[in-house]
């Protein structure tokens, strides 16, 4: 797969996901196999603003092999044009485009997943960035915004036809938020619709539902998100499969739990204990999932104070887990 004249290579790329995927998580999915990665959603009228924290979260974040995509999200053409060519300083490889955020804190300002009740004004977006930066802009899209406004096929063609490189699909409307169904037929749909690529996102948590979902779509690859929070290895296992290898085994619980601490004492090291510590408790509560005591050990988890907090965590893991 190819977003403009970068080589993408077989797998799974990380989605993007607000409050999560920093430059911590980003690196480790990419040492893992994810294909790319995206930064969490940054506001280009933040970035207008010289917001100091806005900015924080483009960091460039670089694996040999592994675009980078910094994510924008904004309604106004000329503010984003602005926004994108700011974050070139972070050197992306790709920018992309928020069209799915559901949040009504977005959405009431005309942004994310608002967005895909206007076409044209999606199209007119990345006519604007395409124009500001030489690498390639994609777009992350839903269904529509609700059911009377499926318009995820015009908003694609507008797109492509305004320069984007590939188009995300999230196969769900923005009124059904995170809830099921996810419709993968809307996936083949678009594919059929367009000729970028597109990227198949919704609900992949196992290496045979990735399969599956490229198979039935005839998509040119998949996202995942909430599938690999807690679990980073699971991108070396969708790497796997879509290369034709056998898939690695599911790490033991002891070196689950090491990678766990690896996570938290990266986190440390880019962000200090303080922040890193408070901003690790979501992701440390995904890794608990399915562990016996797992609803004492997420109490735990909202308390992380300092490093050392996850070690005795890690410990205590072990121990009610043998
Ligand atoms: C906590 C959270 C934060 C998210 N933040 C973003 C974001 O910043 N930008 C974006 O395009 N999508 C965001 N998403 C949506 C995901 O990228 C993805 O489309 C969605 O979770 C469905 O994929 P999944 O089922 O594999 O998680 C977020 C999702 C979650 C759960």
């Amino acid at each position: 797969m190819k977003f403009g004249n970068l080589t993408i290579k077989n797998g799974a790329s990380l989605a993007p996901m607000a409050g999560l995927t920093d430059a911590t998580l980003r690196t480790m999915a990419a040492n893992y196999g994810a294909t790319y990665i995206i930064s969490e959603m940054v506001s280009a009228k933040a970035l207008s603003f010289g917001d100091k924290k806005s900015a924080a979260l483009c960091k460039h974040t670089s694996v040999e092999g592994v675009p980078y995509g910094i994510q924008l999200f904004g309604s106004e053409p000329a503010i984003m044009a602005q926004a994108a060519a700011f974050v070139m300083k972070y050197k992306p490889d790709f920018i992309d485009i928020n069209m799915g955020c559901p949040a009504p804190k977005i959405t009431n300002n005309g942004c994310g997943s608002a967005l895909m009740k206007n076409p044209p004004l999606c199209g007119e977006l990345v006519k604007a960035v395409v124009e500001a930066v030489d690498i390639p802009v994609t777009i992350k899209i839903r269904k529509g915004f609700d059911d009377s406004s499926l318009t995820a096929l015009e908003v694609a063609k507008r797109a492509e036809a305004a320069g984007a490189a590939a188009v995300t699909l999230h196969a769900r409307t923005r009124e059904q938020m995170y809830r099921p169904p996810v419709d993968y037929t809307s996936i083949a749909a678009l594919k059929q619709a367009v000729s970028i690529p597109v990227i198949g996102n919704g609900d992949i948590t196992t290496v045979e539902e990735a399969l599956s979902v490229v198979e039935q779509t005839g998509c040119d690859q998949v996202m995942v998100g909430r599938g690999a929070l807690g679990r980073p290895w699971f991108f070396s296992q969708l790497a796997a499969a879509f290369n034709g290898q056998p898939i690695p085994a599911e790490p033991t619980l002891k070196e689950k739990m090491c990678i766990m601490q690896k996570h938290v004492y990266d986190m440390c090291n880019d962000k200090g204990e303080a922040q890193a510590m408070r901003e690790c408790r979501t992701q440390v509560a995904w890794y608990m999932h399915g562990l016996q005591g797992a609803a004492r050990l997420r109490g735990l988890t909202s308390s992380l104070t300092y490093y050392t907090d996850i070690e005795e965590l890690a410990q205590l893991v072990l121990k009610l887990n043998s």
